[in-house]
């Protein structure tokens, strides 16, 4: 009986995984005009299609018409141009943005309009919680990429404390079934890589993919790995 009972797991397991491999892994980048009109997200598709990673849809209701030195790239996503995270929370905005996306990975940039209009850390924080537990909602195995965001040309100060606070609540609010994962696009960029005290320009949006590329890379990989899709038939 026992040697019975351990089997049937791993023969479970070499059935599902090849059949995984062969579904794209769903990625959302969701977050502002950063997102929405940045060329990162070509140079980030375009750097995973150069490694081999092709089984990746990049998924979110907008498809921007952002112009890129890129010829061919997944312009799917979730920017929004102007809004602030407290905003997308209080609106209930990203549960149907989920619902129709169905992302595996959320790749989030976000909180620079909240910066920009002076709010306070504590209440931009509490919107990334309600943003998480909406998204587990939608995948109890989410894995959530949250960027410690670029700087602006101005309120460096209370952008640098929301970075800082970002990576202790992620501390606080990560899990095995759902791990947030810090990415840092602040270090390494300078207001120099902005085109406009605001939006990076090309050298800021080539940053900005080579930030995300290693991280997502181990979140693709990490999402087929057979102990991750076997948590996936538990969670
Ligand atoms: C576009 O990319 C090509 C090849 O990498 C390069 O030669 C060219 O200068 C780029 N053009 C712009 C406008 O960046
Ligand atoms: C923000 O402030 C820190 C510390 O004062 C400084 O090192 C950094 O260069 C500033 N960054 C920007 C974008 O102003
Ligand atoms: C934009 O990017 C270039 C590098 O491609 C950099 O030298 C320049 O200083 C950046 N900033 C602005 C405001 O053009
Ligand atoms: C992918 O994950 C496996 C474990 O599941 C690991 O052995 C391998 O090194 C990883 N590859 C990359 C490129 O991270």
């Amino acid at each position: 009986m026992l040697l019975y009972k351990s089997f049937i797991p791993i023969v479970l397991i070499g059935l599902i995984v090849p059949a995984i491999a062969q579904i794209p892994v769903k990625i959302m980048p969701l977050g502002d005009s950063i997102t929405e009109w940045g060329c990162w997200r070509a140079y980030l598709w375009n750097k995973l299609q150069q490694g081999g990673i092709r089984n990746i849809d990049f998924v979110g209701s907008v498809t921007s018409t952002t112009i890129c030195n890129v010829s061919d790239w997944d312009r799917n996503n979730e920017g929004h141009a102007g809004y602030l995270a407290i905003n997308i929370a209080n609106n209930n905005d990203l549960v149907g943005w989920l619902s129709s996306a169905k992302p595996d990975i959320v790749l989030m940039h976000l909180g620079t309009n909240d910066i920009a209009n002076n709010k306070q850390t504590l209440e931009i924080i509490a919107a990334f919680s309600t943003l998480v537990d909406q998204m587990r909602a939608s995948k109890p195995t989410m894995t959530i990429l949250v960027a410690k965001i670029i700087p602006l040309s101005f309120n460096n100060q209370s952008l640098m404390d929301l970075n800082d606070a970002i990576s202790a609540w992620a501390l606080s609010k990560t899990t095995t079934a759902s791990p947030i994962v810090v990415v840092d696009q602040y270090a390494g960029f300078s207001t120099s890589d902005l085109r406009d005290g605001v939006h990076p320009n090309d050298s800021g949006d080539q940053k900005i993919a080579n930030v995300w590329y290693p991280a997502l890379v181990n979140a693709i990989n990490a999402s087929q790995s057979p102990a991750r899709v076997a948590l996936e038939f538990t969670a």
